[in-house]
């Protein structure tokens, strides 16, 4: 059954956030490519492109539907942080900011009575429990850090080994 409008646009909506993301998630990794965190880069680095996944399986399943994609700008992100914790705090709101995004939409697909969608949505809602997961360790490891800069270097490199 073709998507309805009204769905559709929501969908494309998500895309834009998605799309966001990355644009997000590249400007903490250039962020700390400034500061010679190049662990921390590279884990924003496959961060980004998990989110151009993200915007992409929504592309895909709009086209799957008969609906269509039409893009829209993407917003100029944030560049100026203090320090790592800050980044990856902001990180951490703006994953809770999507999961609420997610969230909507499947209440969206429940209005409509659109099954399919409401399934295809339940990728997205295991998701963003692990993306919230990942982004709140890495905080809760920062806190405990605090200035001790042997142990941010120590992180740095673990974060580096993200596949
Ligand atoms: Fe696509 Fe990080 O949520």
């Amino acid at each position: 059954m073709k998507i309805k409008k009204k769905m559709q646009d929501a969908l494309n909506e998500q895309i834009n956030k998605e799309m966001e993301s990355a644009y997000i998630y590249l400007a903490m990794a250039a962020y700390f490519d400034k500061e010679n965190l190049t662990g921390m880069s590279h884990w924003m680095k496959k961060q980004a492109q998990e989110e151009v996944d993200h915007a992409m399986r929504i592309y895909r399943y709009v086209f799957e539907r008969a609906g269509n994609v039409k893009l829209k700008a993407i917003k100029k992100p944030e560049h100026d942080w203090s320090n790592p914790l800050e980044v990856f705090e902001a990180a951490y709101e703006h994953e809770k900011f999507i999961t609420d995004s997610i969230n909507q939409l499947v209440d969206l697909s429940e209005e409509l009575d659109d099954k399919p969608t409401g399934t295809f949505l339940n990728w997205f809602i295991d998701e963003q429990v692990e993306e919230e997961d990942s982004a709140l360790g890495i905080v809760e490891k920062l806190r405990m850090i605090g200035d001790a800069k042997p142990a941010l270097m120590m992180l740095d490199r673990v974060l580096g080994k993200r596949e």
